[in-house]
């Protein structure tokens, strides 16, 4: 058996520094073999950047994923394809730099990794049930395990995309809303399921950002700054037991590590 700790939306300093100071004992709490993250909002708050991609590698995070904030930084699209950790969503147009598709190899374990995001609020993206089947065909040859991420905004397409991946797939985890869902199980096939990872970050907050000027928006529709915010900092992930022999899961939790109790 190995555990598998899915990291949801890693949210600017507050979220990496809350978690660099815990993953270690985590790992070893835990017995985690493998540590996947999605990254979309590392860096500030809004993408990531070659720097915190690596940072967070030195902290201990094998894979990084992403999503519809991918290009946020500016200079990123020069350097992901150079980032050996990080894919970007494999459903992007296929011009896009950067990998679709990882796999983490630990102590003979071999973990697939590859995101898809939705399209219902989510602009125009390729069919995400079609690019996760090809994708899962090419990744099983060389994989003994492999986790989709589904990054959506609409909790009917990320269960649709559980149950279309039941038994192919060792588990299927959303992410993008930033709010962890209760509905962690293990599918009749053996993936492991939970609609929202929740976020890494401030729960102090809207999303992460600071709560005034998100919510003077909502009175007046007026721009502003929305600065990341500081309150409540916790770790949200999915913790997986996957059976390395038959690519599927025995047990999913969702694992929640606040920083102010
Ligand atoms: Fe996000
Ligand atoms: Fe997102």
């Amino acid at each position: 058996m190995k555990k598998v700790l899915f990291l949801g939306d890693i949210v600017g300093r507050p979220g990496r520094t809350f978690l660099a100071e815990r993953l270690v004992s985590l790992r070893r709490r835990h017995g985690i073999d493998v540590v996947v993250a999605n990254a979309e909002n590392a860096a500030g708050g809004s993408g990531l950047n070659a720097r915190i991609a690596n940072e967070l590698t030195s902290i201990g995070v094998d894979a990084i994923t992403l999503g519809d904030h991918t290009w946020d930084q500016k200079g990123f699209d020069r350097e992901i394809a150079a980032l050996d950790q990080v894919c970007r969503p494999a459903n992007m147009p296929e011009s896009c730099p950067g990998q679709t598709s990882l796999v983490v190899e630990k102590e003979g374990f071999r973990l697939g990794v590859f995101t898809v995001m939705g399209r219902i609020f989510m602009g125009a993206n390729r069919c995400p049930f079609l690019v996760a089947d090809r994708i899962l065909e090419q990744l099983k040859t060389e994989c003994d395990a492999i986790l989709v991420e589904i990054h959506a905004e609409a909790t009917s397409e990320k269960v649709a995309m559980g149950w279309h991946l039941d038994g192919r797939a060792a588990a299927v985890i959303g992410t993008h809303t930033h709010i962890p869902t209760g509905d962690a199980r293990v599918l009749p096939k053996g993936t492991a399921y939970l609609t929202d990872a929740g976020m890494t970050g401030p729960y102090r907050s809207v999303l992460g950002r600071e709560i005034q000027p998100v919510l003077e928006r909502f009175l007046d529709g007026m721009p502003r700054r929305f600065d990341v915010a500081s309150g409540d900092v916790r770790i949200s992930g999915a913790l997986i037991d996957m059976d390395e022999t038959s690519g599927r899961s025995q047990a999913i939790e969702l694992l929640t590590v606040c920083r102010d109790k």
